[in-house]
Formats: C-alpha cells, sequence, structure tokens
C-alpha cells in the first residue's frame, strides 16, 4: 500500500531545465522525509507539485490517499504547508493572522484564539502578537508562517526549508513543535539544505540533486555508504600540514581532505582506537605538533560530498544566479572551504553561519 505521500515518475521541466526529472517517493504515514539537496535541486517543485499549486509534466502524485491530479481540492483539505517564502497577511497582526486561518479552517472563534494565543508563545512571538506582520523582522515572519501551518494539524504536512533564517532557539523550537506533530501521527515532508537537521528530524533521507533522487535511506544507511570511521587532527602550525598529510595518506583507506583554513585534516580509516594511538604515534615522530585529534563518524556532509562531488551548499549547475548568490560559498570556494565552514562548530553554529546569507530577506 502506498504511503501518506506518493509519487511515481514525477517530470517538471521549465525551458531547458528539468527541475524534476523523474523523482519517486514514499512516505509511510506517521514518518518523516528529509528531502535533502542543494539551491536548485528541485526540492521546491517536488513540494509545489504535491502540494497542488504546481501541474507535473509527467508522473503521478498521491497524498493522503488522494490522486494529486484528479482531485487537487480533495488534498488541500488533507494538507498543511509552510513554504519556502513566508505567507502572511501584512496588514494583519500576527494574532490576526493566525486566528484567520483558524476560521478558515472553521474554528469557532474562541479555539482559534486559544490556539493563536499557544503558537504565538510556542515561536517566541507573544510580545508581538498585536503589531502588524509588516513590521515583523524576517525570521518574525518566517516563525509566523510557520504558526500558521500549525493552526490545525492535518495528516499531511509539508514544510519547504523551515528552518532557514531562525536563530538557533526559535529551530530548536521548531524541532520541538515537529517531533509533537509526528508523535501524534502526522506524515510529514520536509526539505532541508542542512544535513545536520534531516538527520536530527527525518526517519528517512532522500538527496535530490539536478532533480533527481540520487540516493535513499536512513541517515544510517547513508553514512554506511561512504564507509568507516575518520580520523581528524587539527594541527598546531599550518607549516605542519603537508607532512601530517603524507602521515594520514599512509593509514588512509580513502581521498582525505585537508582544510587549511582551520589546519584540519581528514582521512576515512579502519582500524578505531588502536589505530588512532599509532596515527598519534607517527605524527609525534615526525615532529607534528597536534592541537586535536579524533575519530569521528562519517557525517551526512561526506555522504553528500561523496555522492555528488560537491558539498551541499553549492549552487546549482543551471547557473541560477540568486541562489548562486544565496550559496555565499559558492563563489570560488572549493569543497574543503566550504566543508571547512559547515564543521567549524556544532550544528547551531554551522546554521548560523547562513542566516545571514540566507533567503531572509526575499519576502
Ligand atoms: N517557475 C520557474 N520558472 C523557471 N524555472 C524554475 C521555476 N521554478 C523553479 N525553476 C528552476 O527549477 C530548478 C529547481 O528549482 P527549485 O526551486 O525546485 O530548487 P530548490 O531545490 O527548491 O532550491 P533552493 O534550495 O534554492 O530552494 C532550478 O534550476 C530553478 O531555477
Ligand atoms: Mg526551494
Amino acid at each position: 500500500m502506498p504511503g501518506a505521500i506518493y509519487a511515481e515518475g514525477l517530470v517538471k521541466t521549465f525551458g531547458d531545465v528539468r527541475a524534476l526529472d523523474g523523482v519517486d517517493l514514499d512516505v509511510p504515514e506517521g514518518t518523516v522525509l528529509g528531502m535533502l539537496g542543494p539551491n536548485g535541486a528541485g526540492k521546491t517543485t517536488a513540494v509545489r507539485v504535491l502540494t497542488t499549486l504546481l501541474q507535473p509534466d509527467r508522473g503521478k502524485a498521491v497524498v493522503a490517499g488522494i490522486d494529486v491530479l484528479a482531485h487537487p481540492d480533495k488534498v488541500r483539505r488533507s494538507i498543511g504547508l509552510s513554504g519556502q517564502f513566508a505567507a502572511v497577511d501584512e496588514y494583519l497582526t500576527g494574532r490576526e493572522n493566525l486566528m484567520m486561518v483558524g476560521q478558515l479552517y472553521q474554528m469557532s472563534g474562541r479555539d482559534a484564539k486559544r490556539r493563536a494565543a499557544e503558537l504565538l508563545e510556542r515561536f517566541h512571538l507573544g510580545d508581538a502578537a498585536d503589531r502588524t506582520a509588516k513590521t515583523y523582522s524576517g525570521g518574525m515572519r518566517r516563525r509566523l508562517d510557520l504558526a500558521a501551518a500549525l493552526v490545525v494539524s492535518p495528516p499531511v504536512m509539508f514544510m519547504d526549508e523551515p528552518t532557514t533564517g531562525l536563530d538557533p532557539r526559535n529551530r530548536q523550537g521548531l524541532w520541538d513543535v515537529i517531533q509533537e506533530l509526528v508523535a501524534g501521527g502526522t506524515t510529514l515532508l520536509l526539505t532541508t539544505q542542512y544535513l545536520e537537521e534531516a538527520d536530527h528530524l527525518a526517519h528517512d533521507i532522500c538527496v535530490v540533486d539536478h532533480g533527481k533522487v540520487i540516493a535513499r535511506g536512513t541517515s544510517d544507511q547513508l553514512k554506511a555508504r561512504t564507509g568507516g570511521e575518520r580520523v581528524e587532527v587539527v594541527v598546531h602550525a599550518p607549516e605542519h600540514l603537508t607532512v601530517a598529510d603524507e602521515v594520514l595518506r599512509g593509514f588512509g583507506k580513502g581521498e582525505g581532505t585537508v582544510e587549511p583554513h582551520t589546519r584540519k585534516l581528514t582521512i576515512p580509516v579502519t582500524g578505531g582506537a588502536k589505530l588512532l594511538a599509532e596515527v598519534i604515534r607517527e605524527l609525534d615522530l615526525r615532529g607534528v605538533e597536534i592541537d586535536d585529534i579524533g575519530l569521528r563518524r562519517p557525517t551526512l556532509d561526506d555522504v553528500f560530498i561523496s555522492l555528488t562531488g560537491h558539498a551541499a551548499e553549492t549552487a546549482d549547475a543551471n547557473g541560477n544566479g540568486a541562489d548562486a548568490a544565496d550559496a555565499g560559498p559558492a563563489d570560488g570556494g572549493s569543497v574543503g572551504r566550504q566543508k571547512k565552514r559547515r564543521k567549524a562548530g556544532a550544528p547551531a553554529d554551522a546554521l548560523d553561519a547562513d542566516v545571514t546569507t540566507d533567503k531572509e530577506g526575499v519576502k
């Protein structure tokens, strides 16, 4: 039996661009599918087709058991959508926006008011609740839009890059809300460019690039595809990078990376802690001073690079100018440089770095 979100052979072209090039999806009820892909991969196009906003050229889509092409109206009644660009009424206050959605869904005035108040608190909009939305910052609009998508809990939800432009506190808040929704039985398709986010929230992940699903599986399965663990070393001085690289290659089971800015080297290995001890000894013998060294499992970043040959933030090959600008470090940045930026800190920090360059300003 097909899942709550099902697609078969979806194709959508815009002129020469094949935004969707034969996408198949099957999301079991009550689970989260993380659709992961770089700018221009086709994520928004897929969401628009599945939410009836766009007709595909070819293919089939069934959402909540209803054929999307045959009965778009019925589908619309069974889904919630939070788009990539916040759709709020600028001239209404935050509270009015949410109450309006409740009333559209035939909630009583009292219920709509209660739900609006709950969501305003939840998304830290309490203080701004009675100001018109046009006075909101980009991140506040984003949160209001997400809150609007959550006024009612439809059985199937789509969220297109829900955390883009959110600060760490609000991102965590949204993650909590999503987990509650799913615990309550909602099926969710979530797009993201943030590998950590898919890792954290999704039961299954599909990696999309150039309109095609290029890999799918659980986060663990995808990680397993890149093989063993990594030794990661930060050397004390840049002049030690070359020798350290030589040493690591001697132990490596594949291509490593060198990130000069952070003086960090990474190489896939097998052999665990025993091998780590040998690496340390050898580096010491060769006079390499180490600031930090450790073993880590492959991240989804490694997965993406090994699947596509480029990091997740690289702009699309279609030369989409705005997207390329959004990607920030893609301007002449090598994979190594992008990797460096993403790995520079904890997931939240890595995401933070994106907030300023992301689409928050494009409303
Ligand atoms: N309405 C449109 N007209 C022309 N081209 C379009 C249109 N919508 C999307 N495209 C193109 O289709 C491709 C896929 O776009 P889409 O918006 O689905 O990507 P995405 O994965 O959502 O990217 P992002 O991460 O930047 O949001 C891109 O090359 C884009 O330029
Ligand atoms: Mg998009």
